[in-house]
């Protein structure tokens, strides 16, 4: 299937490993060229170096805190500044700290909505006025599947990541008339090193044996989808929201 990202320009959060990197990494073996975010400067920089050696793409490894305001305008302006064009934006990064909802204070809350709902919003924000330039784009957050299945202790998540997906369906309406798309995808378990230490005390194989196929599933998995969504070929789905959780999800809808 062509998706046609040839020419296009991406910025992908959180691609100095996991879910990010396999998004940023399957985006440039698509043909995209893609700045890749991450707060520690020498492993995103031998990511997109590595990216860019196995796929010929070019990449831009652009060291940020997505918590922080002035980075996040940094992040657009230094790719649409190196890229001449923005035409794919993938919010994804860390997340905020587990714990049970009423212990947190206002300091953690603040932190949180910096890092999960402020970040979205601030980057759409910059990123949209140079989609309609290009002549559309596309946007695509990632969240968890502990959003629309709420766990105990991921409340700080839970919380901010449901007004990320209030926040894309409004969005989705108000730029769809400038052919910019807007969604955002829930993934369940995920073989990555978060994975490992958010789930400290349960073995990788418990956590696969509790997914309906049986598995954890793996980055590239969560990257496929994010790759058609931002293709040509996605250009008829917006303000979605997919979970890709190997059936986890108990819901019937
Ligand atoms: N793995 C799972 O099972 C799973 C399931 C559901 C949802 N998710 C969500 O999916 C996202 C990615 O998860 P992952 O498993 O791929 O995590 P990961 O392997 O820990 O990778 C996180 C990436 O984000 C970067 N990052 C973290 N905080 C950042 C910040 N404040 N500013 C900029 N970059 C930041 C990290 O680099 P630096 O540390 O150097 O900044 C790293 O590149 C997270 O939001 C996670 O909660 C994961």
């Amino acid at each position: 299937m062509k998706l046609g990202l040839a020419g296009k320009f991406a910025i992908v959060g959180g691609s100095s490993e996991g879910i990010g990197y396999a998004i940023a990494r399957l985006l440039a073996e698509e043909g995209a060229g893609v700045a890749m975010v991450a707060r520690g400067g020498e492993a995103l920089a031998a990511s997109a170096k590595r990216i860019a050696d196995e796929t010929g793409a070019r990449t831009l490894a652009i060291p940020a805190d997505i918590r922080r305001a002035e980075d996040c305008a940094r992040i657009v302006a230094t790719a649409a500044a190196e890229f001449g064009r923005l035409d794919i934006l993938v919010n994804n990064d860390g997340a905020p700290p587990l714990g049970a909802l009423l212990e947190f204070d206002d300091a953690a809350w603040d932190k949180a909505v910096q890092q999960n709902l402020m970040s979205v919003v601030r980057l759409c924000r910059d990123a949209v006025p140079h989609m309609r330039a290009a002549g559309g784009g596309r946007i695509v957050n990632i969240t968890a599947l502990s959003v629309l299945q709420p766990i105990p202790k991921f409340g700080l998540s839970v919380a901010t990541w449901a007004a990320v997906i209030g926040y894309a369906k409004t969005l989705s309406l108000e730029v769809a008339s400038d052919a910019i798309t807007v969604n955002t995808i829930c993934p369940g378990r995920i073989e990555t090193t978060r994975l490992a230490k958010v789930y400290t005390s349960d073995s990788l194989q418990q956590l696969a044996k509790e997914v309906p196929l049986g598995r954890l599933g793996q980055p590239a998995e969560i990257a496929s989808l994010v790759a058609l969504l931002v293709s040509e070929r996605g250009a008829y789905i917006t303000g979605s929201t997919f979970h890709v959780d190997g059936g986890r999800r108990a819901n019937l809808l």
